[in-house]
């Protein structure tokens, strides 16, 4: 059978299951609609209409992908407490949080998910209506608006008490041992990949001092861990599709204690890249100075409040240790033999893996001009 035949029996049977799920989530309804928002390799995305006594709302459906989600029951405490935090946060300072957190349902039993069986796990939050994501930055105004928001998101949760948040990722950005784990494999050579990226080896050797800082700020005390997002695609922020404006987080799966400079490179990694992720033509890649002062104009004002001058200064250093770190993923899975990352051909992970070494290496190249900008925003 074909994998879109697959696929499509799959999701036919999780629209099977939708009014069962709401039903555990204490929604009732006289008329429902369902329509996939996205199936990624990730979690299964559905909105969900519901007309009841001639009312209509709309909610969210996810069911979460339990094997790339390890601690789900962790997961879902985490995004509890933090949206939790933030909505009192917000009503504190006398702002709405209807729209600008996500809200999760809840069951009788205080839960927020719905644990049916080892492979459905669910839960159900609330649309945010007329919001839109987009996968690639065109606009900087947009991009700036989501900057600010991301960073809001760390200031909201800079008072959240730490030692309530269970690390369900631990290690997911700590780029030494990414390094450490790609060094390895290359010495297994698993699959007989290991010769083809020797050139890439060596110049990820070479510049251990860029990718290595900021885990040895933290080690050292300089820099404090937060609550950080560690996942801030662009596509991971909801824009009012009217105004532009960046109206809420989303995708809090990977929210745990992290680096405040994680959230803001791994942002510009993903959004300032002139290529695709996986665009095999290195001569088409690099950083896009544009679009980098963008989303620092947004994010970096966010910050000031309650960053440190040390911290403050090791933002930059985010965007080549992000983009190194992804290189080294993509590099380590290709020499393991593709098992972790989905691919389309056999050379596909050496691609991204090269493509995201060139951006971090025009990242380096372009530092100056990187530090020069932070300051700007940080006075
Ligand atoms: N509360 C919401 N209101 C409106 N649309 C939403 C909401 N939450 C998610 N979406 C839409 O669903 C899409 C997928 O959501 P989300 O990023 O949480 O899923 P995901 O599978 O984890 O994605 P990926 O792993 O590919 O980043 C979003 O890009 C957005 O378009
Ligand atoms: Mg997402």
């Amino acid at each position: 059978m074909k994998i879109t035949e697959r696929k499509k029996i799959m999701m036919s049977n999780y629209y099977k299951r939708i009014p069962f799920v709401l039903r555990q989530f204490g929604l009732s309804f006289d008329a429902f609609g369902v329509e996939t928002l996205h199936s990624g390799h990730i979690n299964c995305t559905f909105k969900v209409s519901l007309r009841s006594k001639r009312v209509n709302r709309s909610f969210i459906v996810q069911r979460i992908n339990t094997y790339v989600f390890r601690d789900p029951v962790g997961i879902m405490q985490n995004i509890d407490k933090v949206t939790e935090h933030i909505r009192r946060g917000m009503l504190a300072r006398g702002e709405d949080p209807t729209g600008r957190v996500l809200q999760f349902l809840k069951r009788a039993d205080g839960t927020n998910y719905f644990f049916e069986d080892e492979e459905n796990f669910w839960r159900v939050y609330h649309y945010v209506p007329n919001s839109i994501t987009y996968d690639k930055a065109e606009d900087p105004e947009v991009l700036k608006n989501a900057g600010a928001s991301f960073g809001r998101f760390q200031e909201y949760l800079s008072d959240f008490p730490m030692e309530e948040l269970q690390d369900t990722m631990p290690d997911f950005h700590n780029t030494p041992k990414r390094m450490e784990n790609l060094f390895c494999a290359c010495e297994r050579d698993a699959v007989g990949r290991a010769g083809e990226i020797k050139g890439e080896i060596a110049l990820l050797k070479e510049h251990e001092k860029v990718w290595g800082r900021l885990e040895k700020l933290r080690a050292e005390g300089k820099i404090p861990v937060r609550v950080t997002h560690n996942d801030t695609k662009y596509n991971n922020i909801l824009i009012d599709r009217t105004t532009g404006e960046a109206v809420c987080v989303i995708d809090l799966d990977t929210v745990t204690p992290g680096l405040c400079a994680y959230d803001f490179g791994d942002a510009v990694r993903f959004s300032a890249n002139t290529a695709a992720e996986d665009e095999p033509d290195l001569s088409k890649v690099s950083l896009d100075l544009g679009l980098y002062e963008a989303f620092a104009a947004g994010f970096i004002p966010a910050c000031r409040s309650f960053c440190s001058d040390a911290e403050m200064e090791s933002l930059a250093l985010g965007a080549p240790t992000m983009a190194f770190e992804l290189a080294a993923r993509f590099l380590e899975d290709y020499v393991n033999g593709d098992k972790y990352f989905k691919v389309s051909h056999a050379t596909h992970n050496l691609e991204r893996g090269r493509n995201q070494l060139a951006l971090a290496l025009d990242m380096v190249a372009k530092w100056d001009e990187l530090q020069r900008i932070n300051r700007i925003f940080a006075k």
